[in-house]
This record gives structure tokens, C-alpha cells and sequence, in this order.
């Protein structure tokens, strides 16, 4: 069995961490995770604080294991966080700070509520910045991933990130769908694999059944980095770009910024709306480059298994197999 310093610190079997992702973690996804010996976190940015109540209450009631709730930082509302704090999850997530943002005065708090910290960065200065505020686990995450993203790929990126915090734990973001992920996020100095593209292709996941066949669907070459469901969204992330699919949506407003800027309101609404039919074409779909080795929706369960069992057999299989005494 793959065991490192995240499976002690978070008290889990396995060191797959699911990533806390807005419309994409609710109960039933965390809690599976966390059943299945990974470490699931509950994205809080589709909740308001009562709604976050009751979905914690609900990972309770299906899971006794271990896991965590996310906050985007800049965006971080205190009535939320308060709700977190008093929840008392084994960890609160963060990520995407703007640089004004003083990080110890979430991770103290969090702290001193029994919480483990984990804070999410794309550069080094950040993840430098995080662990000097006291975080006890920074996550690097590579620009392969879905979602909001930095520049820098992982494998650069990690190495860099595990140097710069040492002795801190380092899980790493972006890419990773199976087991040769995990062994070369390993062999880069990660002590594990933070994930959300894969997870989102899971029988428990609470996404629309087509956006779920989007990612079956897609080579993994069909993403790209865009502003522009933030401008239907209207939100300003600090530094962000969101890695999306190129569907209909997205072409329809590359080169026209300005005029999506315009009818923002209007748009964000017939995305809203085509999110909830499950229109691939015109929703925003944000899924990372690893959609190009997702090709079946698993059970959460079978997704951590396969992924384990590839890893150690790349580790004590293959890898051994290619050394020869000099
Ligand atoms: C739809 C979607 C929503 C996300 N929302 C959040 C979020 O609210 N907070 C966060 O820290 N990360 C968020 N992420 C990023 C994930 O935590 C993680 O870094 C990323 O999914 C890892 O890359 P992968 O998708 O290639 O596995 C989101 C990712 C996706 C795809």
C-alpha cells in the first residue's frame, strides 16, 4: 500500500484528495470519497450559510471518516466561514487569495477550531506566502487542471513548491485521472494527488449526466484558458483563468469580450439556464486536460481502487524493473 505524510496527517488510507469544487462537491460526492479511504472536501461557493449547514450535516450523516470544506478566499463570506469553523472539519481548504488578503487571519481561526489548513497555490511566492501564515498542507496546482488556474504546469511547478516549503506537505493539482499520475506525482516529491476532472466523472458526482459524457467525451485537447464565464459571471477572480471546454459558448464570445462585458446579465443568465438543462454547448464547462484519460464514468470507489492499484504496480513493477547494476 502507497502510504505517505498526508495519510497520517489527514488520517486516511489513501493519499487522493478530492479537490472542494463550487457546483461540483456535494454530500454525496465528499462522503463517498472520504468512505473509499481518499480525503473528500466540500467546495462552498453554491451555498449560502444555511445551506452549507445542512450539506455538512449531510456528509455527517454519510460518513464518520475525515474531511474537509473549501473557501475561495477572495470571495470568503464570514457568516460561511463562521459556519465552517463551527463544524470543525479535519480541514479547511483555501485558495485563491487576492494579495492584500492577510491568509493568517483564516488560518489562525481555523486553527485554533481544530482544523488542519490546506491552502491551494499556482506559484511559488503564494505557497511561500501560505506556509509562513502557519498552512499545514499546500496543494500546487498546475495549469493542466479544470477550474481556475495559474501558468505553470506541475511538473515544473511541484518540485519547485515542495523545495520552497519544505518540510510541508505538497499535494499536486492538475492532470492526474489514474495511477501513472500518482506515481509521478510521487516521484516528484508530492506526498499525494489532489483531483477534481476525475471525480466529476463519477457515478455520485452532481453534475448533469451530459456534462459527465462531455468528459468521457473529450481528447483532453479541447480545453483552453479563458475570462470568459467569468464575464458572463460576472465574477473577478484575483489572477485566474478558468480552463474550460471551447464548446459553442465559448467560441461565440472569444474576440468579443468587450460585448459579453456589455450583456453580462443577460448572458450569465442563459448560461445559468443551459447549466441546468444539461446544454453542453452553451453552458461553461470547466474540466482539465486529464479529460483526455477519463473514458468511462466509475463509481467514486472504483476511480480511488484503479488508481491505487496502477500506482503500486508502476512503483513496484516497472520502475524497479528498469534499474540495472552498473
Ligand atoms: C468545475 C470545477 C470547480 C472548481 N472549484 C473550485 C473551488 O471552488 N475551490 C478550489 O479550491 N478549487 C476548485 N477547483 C479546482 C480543483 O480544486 C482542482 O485544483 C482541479 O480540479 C485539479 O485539476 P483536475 O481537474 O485536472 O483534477 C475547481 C475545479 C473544477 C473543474
Amino acid at each position: 500500500m502507497i502510504h505517505t505524510r498526508i495519510c497520517d496527517l489527514l488520517g486516511i488510507r489513501h493519499p487522493i484528495v478530492l479537490g472542494g469544487m463550487g457546483t461540483a462537491t456535494t454530500a454525496p460526492l465528499v462522503a463517498a470519497v472520504s468512505n473509499a479511504g481518499g480525503f473528500g472536501t466540500l467546495g462552498t461557493s453554491a451555498f449560502n450559510a444555511a445551506t452549507l449547514d445542512s450539506e455538512i450535516d449531510a456528509i455527517r450523516e454519510r460518513t464518520e471518516q475525515p474531511f474537509g470544506i473549501n473557501h475561495l478566499l477572495f470571495q470568503i463570506q464570514a457568516d460561511m466561514f463562521a459556519v465552517t469553523l463551527r463544524a470543525r472539519p479535519t480541514v479547511a481548504a483555501f485558495a485563491w487569495a487576492r494579495k492584500d488578503q492577510k491568509l493568517r487571519e483564516y488560518f489562525q481561526p481555523a486553527h485554533d477550531n481544530g482544523c488542519k489548513v490546506m491552502h491551494m497555490a499556482g506559484e511559488v511566492a503564494e505557497a511561500r506566502r501560505a506556509a509562513e501564515a502557519g498552512a499545514d498542507v499546500i496543494v500546487a496546482q498546475g495549469t493542466e487542471a479544470g477550474g481556475h488556474v495559474g501558468w505553470m504546469a506541475s511538473l515544473p511547478l511541484v518540485p519547485m513548491m515542495v523545495k520552497a516549503v519544505a518540510p510541508l506537505p505538497v499535494l499536486l493539482a492538475g492532470g492526474i485521472a489514474d495511477g501513472r499520475g500518482l506515481a509521478a506525482a510521487l516521484a516528484l516529491g508530492a506526498d499525494g494527488v489532489l483531483l477534481g476532472t476525475r471525480f466529476m466523472a463519477t457515478a455520485e458526482a452532481p453534475i448533469h449526466p451530459n456534462f459527465k459524457q462531455a468528459i468521457v467525451k473529450s481528447d483532453g485537447h479541447d480545453t483552453v484558458l479563458t475570462e470568459i464565464p467569468d464575464l458572463a459571471s460576472q465574477r473577478v477572480w484575483p489572477g485566474a483563468m478558468s480552463r474550460a471546454q471551447r464548446n459553442q459558448f465559448i467560441e461565440s464570445w472569444a474576440g468579443r469580450e468587450w460585448a459579453l462585458r456589455q450583456h453580462a446579465g443577460e448572458i450569465g443568465k442563459q448560461v445559468a439556464a443551459a447549466r441546468a438543462a444539461g446544454d453542453v454547448d452553451n453552458a461553461s464547462l470547466s474540466f482539465g486536460q486529464d479529460a483526455g484519460l477519463i473514458d468511462s464514468i466509475k463509481s467514486v470507489k472504483e476511480v480511488i481502487q484503479d488508481i491505487v492499484v496502477e500506482a503500486e504496480e508502476i512503483i513496484k513493477i516497472r520502475l524497479p524493473s528498469l534499474l540495472r547494476s552498473a
